[in-house]
């Protein structure tokens, strides 16, 4: 069941979405070699209570924290941990915030240091694909329009997009139907309509699509250990416009020199 919301509604979204994209801001400034995932972890959690949200994702099913943290090979839902950056590395950040009842969701790959050139170009393109998403996304079209434009972009640049998680819809609760592949048919799927709200989050791998899940049912893992990275923003569709409620301003601001 899709929820299509109101203008008004949409503009309850907007704090929401906002925090989430200031929360990704704070923790960019962290990222670097030397810190670990536990630290960046805690610096969002306080960041968003201080802020007047909820971290959705600790407690979420029984996820464990606040920040979804995807180091390299790790595609999405990983752990925090004790594990230390390295310089190469690349880190994919994914958290939900609730405020006012609504939820924002996003999502950004960073580079730790400096990393290899082509995982530079790879981050660019995943990015991109994110870009190719929203743009498809118009009244009147299919979520599977959407799904098309990110598997071929992708694909034609050599790489995979994974299968086994999807962007949503997200509003009161942070995973609403519809379901947003990221590979898929044109011209397939639930219609485009005004007061959609969605994510659209492109998973993708450096080398095959396909990936594990860990034992703790959460962390997905590339199976072949090459890099994994992901975007991701919360749209709302009104007066036939698409509205992107995230931003990575907040990114840009913070890291201006190390931003991809
Ligand atoms: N953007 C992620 C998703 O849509 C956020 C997951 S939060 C978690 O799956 F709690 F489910 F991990
Ligand atoms: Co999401």
């Amino acid at each position: 069941m899709i929820y299509l919301k109101t203008p008004d509604q949409i503009e309850q979204m907007r704090p929401a979405a906002t925090l989430v994209s200031q929360t990704l801001g704070e923790v960019a400034k962290w990222i670097e070699p030397g810190v670990t995932t536990r630290k960046l972890d805690a610096i969002a959690h306080d960041f968003i209570r201080d802020n007047g949200g909820k971290p959705a994702c600790l407690g979420y099913g029984g996820f464990p924290a606040t920040l979804c943290i995807e180091v390299n090979e790790t595609v999405v839902h990983g752990f925090p941990s004790g594990y230390t950056l390295r310089e190469g590395d690349i880190i994919g950040i994914d958290t939900v915030v609730e405020k006012d009842g609504y939820n924002g969701d996003s999502c950004y790959t960073f580079a730790v240091g400096q990393v290899d050139e082509k995982v530079m170009q790879f981050l660019k393109d995943v990015k991109a694909a994110l870009y190719v998403g929203i743009e498809a996304c118009k009244v009147g079209k299919r979520i599977g329009d959407i799904s098309n434009a990110v598997q071929t972009f992708c694909e034609r640049r050599g790489y995979s997009v994974v299968r086994e998680m999807c962007g949503h819809g997200i509003g009161k609760s942070m995973h609403e139907d519809p379901e947003v592949p990221n590979f898929g048919r044109r011209g397939t799927g639930p219609l485009i309509k005004n007061g959609m709200t969605i994510c659209i989050e492109p998973m993708v791998n450096m080398g095959s699509k396909n990936v594990i899940i860990e034992k703790n049912g959460w962390e997905c893992r590339t199976r072949d250990r090459k890099n994994s990275a992901h975007y991701e923003h919360t749209l709302a569709i009104v007066d036939d416009e698409v509205q992107i409620l995230t931003t990575f301003d907040y990114i840009q601001a913070a890291i201006p020199d190390r931003f991809i």
